[in-house]
């Protein structure tokens, strides 16, 4: 499985902000939509382009265009969605779907409560998103989920990843690639990134 860890300066400025835990709601929420943005330059490295002619008001030339691939972001509910804006601000023409899970603070498994995809899923290329990839287990879930819906191709991209996070994945779907501003050190004992940045939901709504 193929890991890409997106550490641009920006990249690793705005994270280094985010980690701040005297960073405010207002702020995370923006830095959080900034760095996808970043990350989404390079999650769409590969796609496909196609050659035009255009007139420019000089001469005739020939240039190149998206192919016009179909693509979905699948925010897994709910933090995910902190990072759909940054996306959608590059890519304005993408599906959006929800996956909702939450992480059960005993077990630590992904428990569903919510699913609305595109009706074509299974024709799109998906970009999955979540800020933590802590122990893996919701973004194994919501990957399997799609597989059952037909998707083919998944990018699971994450702000920040823990290496059990990374070790599952490659486990349990090694067709995927993860994108990550940051690899950390490890889980702690509750099963949160170490040094991580907290929890990232009640971060993004300010709910703690
Ligand atoms: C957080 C986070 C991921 C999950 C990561 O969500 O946004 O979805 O935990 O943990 P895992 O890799 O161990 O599964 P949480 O369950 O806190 O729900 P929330 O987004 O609603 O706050
Ligand atoms: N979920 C979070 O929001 N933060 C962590 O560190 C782990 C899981």
């Amino acid at each position: 499985m193929k890991v890409n860890v997106t550490n641009h300066p920006l990249i690793q400025h705005k994270i280094s902000i985010m980690r701040n835990v005297d960073t405010g709601s207002k702020e995370f929420r923006e830095l959080a939509s900034e760095i996808s943005m970043l990350m989404c330059y390079e999650v769409t490295r590969e796609l496909p382009l196609k050659e035009v002619d255009i007139q420019t008001p000089v001469a005739m030339t020939k240039g190149k265009m998206l192919a016009g691939k179909k693509m979905a972001v699948i925010p897994i509910l709910r933090a995910g969605l902190g990072m759909v804006d940054g996306i959608v601000n590059l890519i304005p023409a993408i599906k959006i779907g929800h996956i909702g899970l939450y992480r059960d603070p005993e077990t630590l498994n992904p428990v569903e409560y919510y699913c609305k995809l595109p009706s074509d899923i299974s024709e799109r290329d998906v970009l999955l998103v979540d800020p933590m990839l802590a122990t893996g287990g919701s973004a194994s879930a919501a990957i399997q989920f799609l597989k059952n819906y037909g998707v083919k191709n998944i990018k699971s991209v994450h702000l920040i990843a823990a290496p059990e996070g990374v070790e599952r994945l490659n486990e349990d779907h090694p067709d995927v690639e993860v994108y990550c501003a940051a690899l950390d050190e490890k889980l702690n004992d509750h099963g949160y990134i170490v040094p991580g940045l907290g929890d990232a939901g009640d971060r993004i709504f300010g709910t703690k």
